[in-house]
């Protein structure tokens, strides 16, 4: 055999294997997602994502307490309101009594070394569930008013900043927020204290039903294709990304991960190469990985290991996974 024909020598060894990473996994590496609704005493389990719950705020260090133990090291929030009254214009989303802003205070004080992102968006507390503010047109027709929209995200942003978030990240696809969240946080003195992460390659995907089911947040008629980018846009991801950096973001986010990591790629090499990147493994990522090893098509840790070394593998910087409890054991043993 020719000596460029063999590579196995650089492999044989477990400890090798590990070397030929772009980089080893970490437990620092996993965001965990958390739904926090505003029934204090809620401990509800999510049908569609299994193993994941509904947490009541007098719950949260039922949840947080082994998890920072075990080395979690940071945390994205997501407000799911049931008992109060949403309306057109997302009204509940920065109540300083609702559940994302007291969950705020209390893991600030109770978990001081925990990172706080807080997921910005209006879908879940707006009654006709869309990520923006809506204008019924003349012709008859409902479509998405950017401006509006976008200022009342950067309002919700900058309360979320304001309560002691360190990241706010909007996911709501509106052009412009990027650069009016950032805005917002300057003029009110948090510019240098709170980071900036930007979904930007979010595509309209069909795997976040589980998520929609979670936090209640599935749209009442139409869907957010006018919004969301169309799944095989190429050059319109490419085109988010480069605006959402010279908005001004900090991080840089594709979403969903495996079926994007082409996208995920390109941002690491060539976009975005000086930004940390974080890739979102979506609901239905998850519950896809769960289902096929309940129904025998792998091993659940093998697979949850592959979906997120291959994510690294892309240029992945930090990932947001429903899996982060798990693989806090895992990494450990
Ligand atoms: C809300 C939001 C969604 C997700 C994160 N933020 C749902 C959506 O856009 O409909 C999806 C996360 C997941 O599926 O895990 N804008
Ligand atoms: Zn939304």
């Amino acid at each position: 055999m020719d000596i460029s024909s063999v590579l196995q020598g650089g492999y044989h060894h477990p400890l090798s294997r590990e070397w030929q990473s772009r980089r080893e996994l970490t437990k620092n590496m996993f965001m965990y997602p958390i739904f926090i609704t505003d029934e204090p005493q809620a401990e509800v389990e999510i049908a569609s994502l299994p193993g994941q719950k509904r947490w009541g705020i007098e719950k949260l260090d039922r949840l947080l307490a082994p998890l920072v133990q075990k080395g979690l090291r940071s945390v994205i929030l997501f407000g799911v309101p049931v008992n109060c009254q949403k309306d057109p214009h997302g009204g509940p989303a920065d109540d300083p009594s609702g559940p994302v802003i007291q969950a705020i205070h209390l893991i600030r004080k109770q978990y001081p070394s925990l990172y706080i992102a807080c997921d910005v968006c209006l879908c879940e507390y707006t009654s006709h569930g869309h990520c923006g503010y809506l204008v019924h047109n003349p012709d008859g027709s409902t479509t998405i008013d950017n401006a509006a929209s976008v200022k009342r995200i950067a309002q919700v942003a900058l309360a979320y900043a304001k309560a002691g978030a360190h990241c706010v990240a909007p996911s709501d696809m509106m052009d412009g927020r990027v650069k009016a969240i950032k805005r917002a946080l300057i003029e009110a003195g948090l510019g240098n204290r709170c980071t900036l992460m930007s979904y930007s390659a979010k595509f309209a995907s069909a795997m976040y039903g589980p998520f929609r089911d979670a936090a209640g947040s599935t749209p009442s008629f139409g869907d957010r294709k006018c919004y969301q980018l169309p799944p095989g846009a190429h050059g319109l991801a490419q085109r988010a990304i480069i605006r959402d950096i010279a908005e001004g973001a900090d991080i840089i986010m594709v979403k969903p991960a495996l079926p994007y990591l082409d996208v995920l790629s390109q941002a690491r090499d060539r976009l975005a190469p000086s930004h940390p990147l974080a890739a979102y493994q979506v609901s239905g990522e998850y519950a896809m990985i769960v289902a096929g090893a309940r129904a025998g098509v792998y091993d659940l840790r093998t697979m949850a290991f592959e979906s997120v070394n291959c994510i690294v593998r892309a240029g992945a910087t930090l990932i947001l996974s429903y899996f982060t409890p798990e693989f806090l054991d895992w990494l450990d043993s």
